[in-house]
């Protein structure tokens, strides 16, 4: 039973304000959680509340933070925290807009999170077990999907795409997987270096994308993977979030890189250049947000490789239906700060998998040492995770917590074993 509802403000990795929540329970249970933060937001997300203002960028949360203690905490106090599902229903009825614009998201994200890791504790199990068993799921191990170049809002717009990825779907083992992107992330530095081009790192640990083109950013990385020892395209594949809806101009694409403005036609027919040249096998937001049908088209032509709705769908289950009767994806990105609460997260994950699809739990650009979403992704066995590159803690907090839920779990509990194929390029 929930005693007790406490909120403040705590540093994000980009150091900006976001909200702490701890949920004390009558049994002395305490569960905490942080919300992390998005920079290439879509518009149809949950929003987060930041008092705006001079102050901190106008970033700061002392609104967010008091509608915790003010709303949230009177309402929860007395509820069981293991129903997870009544809480999340509760934070739903404290705001009628639908997308928390009153409480905040952030508010009300970090108080699911942390009531779900006082149930955890209530239950006296550990925390990707409790969502398992509440949400009737079989936990698994997830691919890792990490980042070697950041680039995009993530790094001032260097290059277009912002994120070049790999993932080893090749791995016995989540623990193997790391290591390999281990060799790999140290590879793309020492060949960043090796040209001169090495300059740090962008806003999710990848190395900054000193690059004259989205090109050379793919040559590099393939360059990369062979440095490591590896050959692209067999054990180890390479993943691209492009984050349209940023690079969106009118009604076309601006790559700025080359100067050039592209239709939807040219810019998918750029993209499906890079999808036979390389060993691809996943295209994030290749289009912007509302673009279903531009999604449904490029996801006809481009066969078997996943294409992933991230600004497209908000982790919103609604959204997840429209983009599944239209043939949009066939693979969701699921942010529970988009939703606003674990339910909503989970409700749209499964409206994912009722239509076929597969699913990413990811992390956002702006994260901390909160791991809950490692959690969730095991126990709602979603099969792949995102949480930026190889480097800074806010990231290696995540990989890590997998590593030791992979031993607790063994290793056949890991699901990289399905096929992600490229039939273009292979
Ligand atoms: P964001 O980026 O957290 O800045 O939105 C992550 C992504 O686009 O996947
Ligand atoms: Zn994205």
């Amino acid at each position: 039973e929930i005693s007790d509802v406490q909120a403040r403000r705590v540093w994000d990795s980009r150091g900006l304000p976001t909200v702490e929540v701890e949920v004390r329970t009558r049994s002395g249970g305490l569960g905490r959680a942080i919300a992390p933060a998005g920079a290439s937001c879509g518009t149809h997300e949950a929003v987060e509340l930041r008092d705006g203002g001079d102050r901190l960028g106008g970033k700061d949360v002392s609104r967010a933070v008091a509608n915790v203690e003010e709303l949230i905490a009177p309402a929860l106090r007395g509820v069981d925290a293991r129903d997870q599902c009544g809480v999340d229903a509760k934070l739903d009825g404290l705001d009628s807009s639908g997308a928390f614009r009153t409480l905040g998201a952030n508010a009300s994200v970090a108080t699911s999170l942390a009531v779900l890791h006082a149930g955890a504790q209530s239950t006296g199990v550990p925390l990707w077990r409790h969502v398992a068993d509440t949400f009737d799921r079989a936990p698994s191990i997830p691919l890792a999907e990490t980042q070697i170049f950041g680039g995009g809002a993530h790094a001032s717009g260097r290059v277009d795409v912002q994120d070049f990825m790999i993932m080893v779907p090749g791995a016995g083992s989540f623990d193997e997987s790391m290591v390999v992107t281990a060799e790999i992330y140290r590879a793309a530095g020492r060949c960043m270096a090796e040209q001169g081009r090495l300059a740090g790192v962008a806003d999710e640990g990848g190395w900054w994308p000193n690059f004259d083109s989205n090109e050379q950013a793919l040559d590099m990385l393939m360059r990369a993977i062979e440095a490591a020892g590896e050959t692209p395209g067999e054990r180890v594949v390479i993943s691209l979030d492009i984050a349209a809806t940023q690079l969106r101009h009118g009604s076309g694409y601006r790559m700025a890189l080359e100067g050039a403005l592209l239709d939807a036609d040219g810019f998918s027919e750029r993209i499906a250049r890079w999808i036979e040249r390389y060993p691809i096998v996943a295209i994030e937001d290749p289009f912007a947000e509302d673009a279903y049908e531009n999604f449904a088209r490029f996801r006809q032509r481009t066969a078997a490789i996943q294409v992933v709705g991230d600004d497209l769908l908000v982790t919103n289950a609604l959204r997840v239906r429209e983009a599944a009767a239209a043939g949009a994806c066939n693979t969701a990105l699921i942010k529970v700060n988009q939703a606003g609460t674990v339910s909503r997260a989970v409700a749209a994950l499964d409206e994912a998998h009722r239509a076929g699809w597969r699913t990413i739990v990811s992390a956002r650009s702006g994260e901390s040492e909160d791991v809950s979403i490692v959690h969730l992704a095991v126990g709602l066995g979603a099969g792949q995770l995102k949480v930026g590159s190889f480097a800074r803690s806010e990231r290696m907090a995540k990989w890590n917590e997998c590593v030791r839920i992979e031993q607790a779990l063994g290793s056949k509990a890991f699901v990289a074993g399905e096929p992600l194929t490229n039939t273009w390029w292979a």
